[in-house]
C-alpha cells in the first residue's frame, strides 16, 4: 500500500477534490503499466475484417423488395438478443465519453488505450448490423429508429471515478462477452455464430485489459479499489438498460438462458472477484472491510436468487441454451 491510500470509516466519503487527487494520482502512478497492457493487448489482438463475415450473396434491395414480417429466419428470443446485442453497441459514443472521462486526465498509454477500444468497438455494431441488414433478420426500420432512441437518450454511469469506472468496465466487458456468445449460440445460425464468437473474442480482451489494470491498482489503493468493486457490483445494470422495453426482453433473454441471474453470478462476477481475490486481502480500512461484508451477503442473495429462478423455469416454455461462458 502507498501513503497515498487514506484510511476511511464506514460510511465516511472523501471530498470531491481529494477524491479528484487520488484519481489523478493513480493514473499517473498506474501509467507504466497501462502502457504494459496496451503493448499486450496489441499484440494479441487480431486484426479482423466485418466483410468478411457477411452473406452478401442473399443482400436484395429493399426499394424493390421491402422488409416484411415473414422474411427473417430469427424469431422469438433470438431476435431480441441481437436487437439488444446492436444497440448496446450502437451507444458508442456514450461509452467513449465515459471512457475518456475517466482515463483523460492520465496521458499516454491511456489516451491510447481509449482510441484502440473505440475503434475496436465501433466494428460490433458494424458487423452486427450488416449481417442483420443484409439477411433481412430484424426489421432495419425498427434497428434504425432504435439507434435513434437509443443515441439521443444516451448512456450515463452515476460515479466519474476511475476506479468504480474500472471495476464497472470489467464486468461489463466479460458480461457483453457472454451475453454475445450465447446470443450466437442460441441462432442456430452459423453465420451469426461465427460472428459472436469474433465479437466475443474481443471483448474478451477488453476485459482482460481492465480486469488486470484494476489489478494493478488494488496494489496501489486497495481500501479505496475494494469499495469502488463493491458499489459497482452492487450497483450492477447492463449497459443496453435505458433500450425501450429492456425489463421484458431481458427477461426473455434470461429464459433463454443467453444471460441470467445464475450466469451473472458464476460466470461474471465470481470469476473477476476471485481474480482480484478479494477476499483474502489484508489491511484493509474499516470502510473497505464494511463493503466487503455487504459484498458477501450481495453474493448469497444473488445466488439463492439464481436458484429460485431456477426453480421456476420448470414451467417455461422458451427453448433455452445452457451457457458455456
Ligand atoms: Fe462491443
Ligand atoms: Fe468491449
Amino acid at each position: 500500500m502507498t501513503d497515498t491510500e487514506r484510511r476511511l470509516e464506514p460510511g465516511q466519503e472523501m471530498d470531491p477534490a481529494e477524491a479528484l487527487a487520488m484519481d489523478e494520482a493513480l493514473l499517473r502512478e498506474l501509467e507504466p503499466e497501462a502502457g504494459r497492457l496496451y503493448d499486450r493487448h496489441a499484440s494479441v489482438a487480431q486484426e479482423w475484417f466485418p466483410h468478411d463475415f457477411i452473406p452478401y450473396r442473399l443482400g436484395r434491395d429493399f426499394d424493390k423488395e421491402p422488409w416484411t414480417p415473414d422474411q427473417p429466419r430469427l424469431t422469438g428470443v433470438a431476435q431480441t438478443a441481437f436487437e439488444i446485442g446492436l444497440l448496446t453497441e450502437d451507444n458508442l459514443p456514450s461509452y467513449h465519453r465515459l471512457i475518456h472521462g475517466m482515463f483523460g486526465k492520465g496521458d499516454g498509454a491511456w489516451i491510447n488505450w481509449v482510441g484502440r477500444w473505440t475503434a475496436e468497438e465501433g466494428r460490433h455494431a458494424i458487423v452486427l448490423r450488416d449481417y442483420l441488414t443484409v439477411t433481412r433478420n430484424i426489421d432495419p426500420v425498427l434497428l434504425e429508429r432504435g439507434r435513434m432512441a437509443q443515441l439521443q437518450q444516451g448512456y450515463d454511469h452515476d460515479s466519474p471515478s476511475t476506479l468504480r469506472g474500472l471495476a464497472y468496465v470489467a464486468f461489463q466487458e466479460l458480461a457483453t462477452r457472454i451475453a454475445h456468445r450465447n446470443t450466437g449460440r442460441y441462432s442456430s445460425d452459423p453465420v451469426a455464430d461465427k460472428i459472436m464468437i469474433r465479437i466475443a473474442a474481443d471483448e474478451n480482451l477488453h476485459m482482460v485489459f481492465y480486469r488486470d489494470i484494476l489489478g494493478a491498482a488494488l496494489q496501489v489503493q486497495p481500501s479505496a479499489a475494494v469499495r469502488a468493486i463493491v458499489a459497482e457490483v452492487l450497483a450492477f445494470e447492463m449497459p443496453g438498460a435505458g433500450i425501450p422495453g429492456f425489463i421484458r426482453k431481458a427477461a426473455a433473454i434470461a429464459k433463454a438462458g443467453i444471460y441470467d441471474l445464475r450466469v451473472h453470478h458464476d460466470e461474471v462476477l465470481m470469476p473477476i472477484l476471485r481474480h482480484w481475490r478479494i477476499f483474502e486481502l489484508e489491511g484493509l480500512d474499516a470502510a473497505a472491510e464494511d463493503a466487503r461484508t455487504r459484498l458477501a451477503e450481495h453474493l448469497a442473495k444473488l445466488d439463492a436468487a439464481a436458484k429460485r429462478f431456477e426453480e421456476r423455469l420448470a414451467t417455461s416454455t422458451v427453448p433455452r441454451i445452457v451457457s458455456t461462458g
